[in-house]
């Protein structure tokens, strides 16, 4: 089979597209043939190396944790879906023909693979980082970073749940801001007073490690009331860093409820051929995703 790889932490031009041993489920795992694997940050944040101190990964190693597809092998233990059934979910090396997921849910009706490659981690973030802030229906939330994946995510979910939102985003993404039925505005100078004007703020949430933590503990007036998920210097201020992966099959169970419920849609920002997955790395990099970028297998 076909798989992204690379043997050498780096820049994009380091992954090479190449035949690769096909991977098999074992047991609690199913294969599924891949259709999109949805890319995330933390996939070129491996690639540069930056996880080795803390997550070291092995060389050669593949990329992408996020797929959808078509089940063809179901590991030992494993109950509830067969060959053949559309799911998306979570695993290991999934810019590939081939890849092993370890949580995964059945696809709901009128999703595209494409769409569904998007959702797995992001919701599975969202929904750990809502909890851990600790906001509750009625109260308002600020989300610094709120138009990328985990922003999109997050926004839908508190509407769902009477949670009032005021997101920070670039210009070019205030009306999409508001169409997730958030409060907008934009970041950059003046942005605390701008989000003064809009509310009080109970809880906060870093997603684009911006360098806001000071500002985030000034508007909640509390720092345990603001979580981060992008800038490591938090716990200087007293604010947790979310970082450990929470439970993932039960996230995308409750993302198929939503989704089937009309209540959350992730865009697709971009799609790019297996061999195009340099070129959605650097895309992602840039930090200006709308939803999330799929690769099509
Ligand atoms: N710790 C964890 O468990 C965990 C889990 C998931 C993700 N993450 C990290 O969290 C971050 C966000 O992930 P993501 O998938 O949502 O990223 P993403 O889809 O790439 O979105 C990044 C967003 O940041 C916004 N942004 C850029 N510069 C900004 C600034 N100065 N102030 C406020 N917003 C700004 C952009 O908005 P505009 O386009 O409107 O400028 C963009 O929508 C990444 O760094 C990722 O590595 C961590």
């Amino acid at each position: 089979m076909k798989r992204v790889s690379f043997a050498e932490f780096g820049d994009p031009d380091v992954l090479r597209l190449e035949g690769a041993e096909e991977p098999h489920a074992g047991p609690g795992q199913i294969r599924i043939a891949v259709r999109a694997a949805g890319v995330n940050p933390v996939d070129w944040r491996i690639r540069e190396g930056q996880f080795q101190k803390v997550r070291p990964v092995v060389l050669p190693a593949g990329v992408g944790q996020d797929a959808s597809g078509v089940v063809d092998e179901v590991g030992e233990g494993v109950e509830g879906v067969e060959v053949g059934d559309h799911v998306f979910g979570r695993g290991s090396s999934t810019y590939a023909e081939f890849a092993v997921l370890s949580a995964w849910a059945r696809m709901p009706e009128g999703l595209t693979f494409e769409e569904a490659a998007g959702y797995p981690s992001v919701v599975e973030t969202a929904l750990r980082i809502i909890r851990q802030a600790g906001v509750q229906p009625g109260q308002t939330l600020l989300v610094s970073g709120a138009s990328g994946g985990v922003g999109s995510t997050v926004l839908q979910i508190a509407r769902d749940r009477g949670i009032t939102v005021i997101g920070t985003a670039g210009a070019a993404n205030q009306d999409y801001l508001r169409s997730l039925g958030a409060l907008a505005t934009t970041y950059g100078e003046g942005w605390v007073k701008r989000v003064q004007q809009l509310g009080h703020v109970d809880a906060a949430l870093d997603l684009a490690g911006s360098g806001v933590i000071r500002e985030l503990v000034e508007l909640t007036g509390d720092p345990q009331k603001v979580i981060s998920i992008a800038d490591l210097d938090a716990p200087e201020f007293g604010v947790r860093f979310s970082g450990v992966t929470g439970n993932v099959p039960e996230a995308l169970a409750e993302a198929v409820g939503l989704i089937v419920r009309g209540k959350l849609h992730i865009p697709v920002e971009k799609l790019y051929p297996l061999a195009e997955a340099a070129a959605a790395h650097i895309d992602s990099r840039a930090g200006h995703t709308r939803g999330r970028r799929v690769i099509v297998v």
